[in-house]
């Protein structure tokens, strides 16, 4: 069973894992940033905010099978709307891809976006990622806008699902 737990940025564990994580599944900062991952991702995911939000609008989780972390996300809360939570970003390790894990992980996503009182779920998917793509659009995530961002090698997709 899946579950979710609360990451803390000054846990070294925490940090260790998440950059784990990363090193684990290299494929995916290769495919939207043409790069490998590095310890700046971690910073990124601790840290890493749009402009108009406070770091303190930021959670940070971690989705574990038993003892082991297999994979993370961030959630930004109130954002771009107030109905509204922003995943900025749910990563799982390579070997725990595509066994229905994402599926799990989302739901917790969206269970607690829900009982914080949100109204839907947002998020930005990069164009030459399809396999993030098509994961989000098998969970019922639809495209409602396109931007571009030079830190991405793809465009950047806008993707919205209401809450139920
Ligand atoms: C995207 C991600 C979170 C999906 O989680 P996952 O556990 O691999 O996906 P699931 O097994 O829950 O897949 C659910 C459904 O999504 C679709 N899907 C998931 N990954 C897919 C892929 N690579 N290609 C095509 N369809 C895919 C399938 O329809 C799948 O159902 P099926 O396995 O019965 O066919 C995970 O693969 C991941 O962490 N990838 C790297 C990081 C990333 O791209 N994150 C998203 C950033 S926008």
């Amino acid at each position: 069973m899946l579950t979710i737990r609360p990451l803390a940025n000054e846990s070294h564990d925490d940090r260790a894992n998440v950059l784990r994580i990363f090193l684990e599944s290299p494929s995916y900062t290769e495919l939207v940033e043409g790069r490998l991952p590095s310890a700046e991702d971690v910073e990124d995911f601790f840290y890493g905010k749009p402009d108009a939000k406070d770091v303190a609008d930021k959670s940070v989780f971690g989705f574990y099978v038993g003892s082991e972390m297999i994979g993370c996300a961030d959630v930004i809360r109130a954002y771009p709307t107030d109905d509204c939570a922003w995943i900025g970003l749910l990563f799982l390790s390579e070997a725990h891809q595509r066994r229905g894990h994402g599926t799990g992980a989302l739901a917790l996503i969206d269970a607690m976006a829900h009982e914080w009182g949100y109204r839907s779920l947002q998020l930005a998917a990069i164009s030459t990622n399809p396999g993030g793509l098509a994961f989000w659009r098998c969970e019922g995530f639809e495209e409602i806008r396109r931007t571009t961002n030079q830190r991405f090698t793809g465009e950047v997709i806008v993707m919205e699902r209401t809450i139920k």
